[in-house]
């Protein structure tokens, strides 16, 4: 596990879009596995930059995003695919309609929807980079806490920290979707690089047992020690608390 600690919240963005931006320079048509919540907004925000500037091509790029929560359209504003289009693939030049694949929170089915994921990414060619933040008790996408994790993309229930966690994006706890659909820890950590980005003291706890090499279903990033490509890009609040 390589280790960055920056010196605040807006370097932490800069060095984790530069890791970003040398996979997409070196392979064009990329595959990106990407991630939403508050700790990536200013990694996208300077991708869009450099997109921008034209430094950075998307044009052949494709994503899969981690999550979603279910049942949601996609087109209501706490959706995670309007989240996706406002900080990031609106402002690029994505083919949306074709490259970007978010789970369907509107899925009739979505034991049929999380299967078919697993199989398109495959087809797809396996995901170059993850990028993933950490939940303050240690989940990834929505892989909670348990005492089983579940290999495959499934639906899954929110635990009540996360409720919590997330009820500060809406009017009140009681309207966060309790459900959602998620990347499993399988398809994660399949990918062939990962990239976790940390901020803030909340997160010190859990990223500093991530970092002390103990394995845990309890803090499913702990995981993550698992796996021979990954980079932690934190701030200083969350390394030292
Ligand atoms: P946050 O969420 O970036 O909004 O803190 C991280 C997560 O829950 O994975």
């Amino acid at each position: 596990m390589k280790l960055y600690v920056c010196k605040n919240y807006d370097e932490m963005s800069a060095k984790a879009a530069s890791v970003v931006a040398s996979v997409i320079t070196l392979k064009p048509d990329c595959v990106l596995g990407l991630a939403t919540g508050s700790t990536p907004v200013g990694m996208y925000t300077k991708l869009a930059e450099m997109n921008k500037e034209g430094k950075l091509d998307f044009s052949e790029v494709k994503t899969y995003n981690l999550d979603e929560y279910y049942p949601i359209k996609a087109s209501d504003p706490q959706s995670y695919r309007y989240f996706m289009d406002k900080n990031l693939f609106d402002n690029i030049n994505i083919d949306k309609a074709n490259n970007t694949h978010l789970l369907n929170g509107e899925a009739a089915d979505a034991d049929a929807e999380c299967a078919a994921y697993d199989k398109a990414i495959e087809a797809a060619g396996g995901i170059d980079i993850q990028v993933l933040g950490i939940g303050n008790n240690g989940h990834i996408g929505f892989n909670e806490p348990s005492d089983p994790l579940v290999g495959p993309t499934h639906k899954t229930g929110l635990t009540e920290s996360t409720i919590e966690a997330n009820s500060r994006f809406f009017a009140s706890a009681d309207e966060v979707p309790k459900h959602a659909l998620t990347m499993g820890m399988a398809p994660i950590m399949k990918a062939r690089k990962i990239i976790m980005l940390v901020s803030g003291k909340g997160k010190h706890a859990v990223l500093r047992e991530m970092l002390s090499g103990v394995i845990t279903t309890k803090n499913p990033a702990t995981l993550l020690n698992l796996h021979d490509d990954v980079t932690v890009v934190c701030d200083e609040e969350a390394y030292n608390g």
